[in-house]
């Protein structure tokens, strides 16, 4: 029998997982900067709350959906439980029974493993992490800007310049209800040039049709912004004016609705004009808090794919800093000079010296020619001379000179010996 992993998911070795550790050093780094704060809630949650706020008649709802069930699950007793979508429905059902509600606005990021029943390709997993933010409390367009602003900042600071920034606003559900029966009325007329797909959505979720990958050439059909109430329009105004100001290129796209129910007013993704996939999306949602029976709390967030951001540095081919070298790597010449080395060892990593030594009883001629495939700064070699006189050779790979030290004075030695390395790499 083979155990394989299961589709859609993804073994992170090493490499990969220090490229994600030192991304979400940088990701931290910046949420400092812009005074937000970590959440972290249940990867487990209960289907309703899906149900209520990304909607029904979502592709993530309607076929999506992980469902968890115990050896005892009693389906008629209990809530069904879910392995999370997506995490702003969980960010507002935590806010709206928290002490955080008390100094608005509330800024909070997350940054874990989502999960969706979606058919696997390039940057499309079954579970897949996400980086997100949301700003919670205020309806001001200059927190959306700020919104806006952290996503280009982020893919800036990754190096990452080959994006397209699209822009939309949907209005309020009023507004949107209105143009939905224009919509549906306009879509029922080119019925039969619709994809199967999509000659169901136009009474179930006209607006997913909008954002349909096959019916791509939708003609004559009735445009989102001339639905929107002239307050609508300033607010979306102000904001293109900002982003002018600030330089930062954006396109209008009248069709992009994004495929979560609980958006209202801006909405916006970013694509990576490589590969065409949406790294970035996110927007307004402003009425979620309420519909989960909470506080009017007015909001806006985004989030990010991990695995598409890491895909798109790789294939920008931008370097990551994250060629860590080893301190040190003991090498043993002889049978008993392995447990002086195996207490060497643990006094060099009590002192902050990140070491290693062979624990395979290689013989002493295989452990030097192993020494090429370690990337450490220094090899310390240990024999029975070294034992009694108590000292050590140390040799500097990079240079390949090598020294005597006392064992006493080892650890000064190499600290010092260190910073020279780095200093001069
Ligand atoms: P979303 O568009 O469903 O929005 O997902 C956001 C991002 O997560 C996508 O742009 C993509 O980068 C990544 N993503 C989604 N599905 C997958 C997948 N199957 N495999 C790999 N990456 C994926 C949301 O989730 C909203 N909660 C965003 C938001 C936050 N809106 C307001 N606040």
């Amino acid at each position: 029998m083979q155990y394989i992993k299961p589709r859609g998911t993804k073994d992170i070795l090493p490499e990969d997982a220090e490229k994600r550790f030192s991304l979400e050093i940088i990701l931290r780094k910046i949420m400092t900067n812009y005074n937000f704060k970590e959440i972290i809630t249940p990867i487990l949650e209960n289907y309703d709350l899906f149900v209520r706020t990304v909607g029904n008649d979502s592709d993530i709802v309607n076929k999506e959906m992980f469902l968890v069930k115990n050896m005892k699950s009693d389906e008629n007793t209990e809530p069904k439980i879910v392995l999370r979508p997506e995490a702003t429905a969980s960010v507002v059902r935590t806010i709206n029974d928290s002490k955080l509600l008390m100094n608005l606005p509330i800024k909070l990021f997350y940054y874990g493993p989502m999960f969706r029943y979606e058919r696997p390709q390039a940057g499309r997993y079954r579970q897949f992490y996400q980086f997100g933010v949301e700003s919670l409390g205020s309806n001001n367009y200059l927190i959306d800007i700020e919104i806006i602003t952290l996503a280009i900042t982020i893919l800036k600071t990754l190096n990452l310049t080959n994006f397209t920034l699209k822009i939309n606003s949907i209005g309020s559900t009023i507004s949107r209800n209105k143009y939905i029966e224009v919509l549906k009325n306009d879509l029922n007329k080119i019925k039969s040039n619709l994809c199967n797909d999509c000659q169901t959505r136009i009474n179930k979720n006209p607006l997913r049709i909008l954002d349909c990958k096959i019916d791509t050439n939708l003609k004559n059909i009735a445009n989102i912004h001339d639905y929107l109430t002239e307050q609508e329009k300033e607010n979306f105004n102000n904001i293109k004016i900002v982003l002018n100001q600030l330089n930062i290129k954006y396109e209008i796209d009248s069709k992009l609705v994004r495929g979560l129910d609980y958006y209202n007013d801006l909405v916006f993704e970013i694509k990576d004009n490589n590969n065409g996939l949406t790294l970035v999306a996110g927007g307004r949602y402003d009425q979620l808090s309420s519909q989960l029976g909470g506080k009017d709390l007015p909001a806006i967030g985004f989030a990010m794919g991990i695995e598409r951001l890491i895909l798109a540095l790789d294939q920008a081919e931008i370097l990551w800093h994250i060629t860590k070298k080893l301190d040190a790597y003991i090498i043993c010449m002889s049978e008993n000079s392995r447990n002086y080395a195996s207490s060497l060892i643990y006094h060099l990593r009590n002192n902050q010296i990140s070491a290693n030594m062979d624990y395979l009883n290689r013989p002493f001629k295989k452990q030097i020619e192993n020494l090429d495939k370690i990337n450490c700064k220094f090899a310390i070699i240990i024999g029975q001379k070294e034992i009694e006189n108590k000292t050590v050779m140390v040799k500097n790979q990079k240079d390949k000179t090598q020294e005597e030290v006392l064992t006493l004075d080892l650890i000064n030695y190499l600290k010092e010996g260190i910073k020279k390395y780095v200093k001069n790499s």
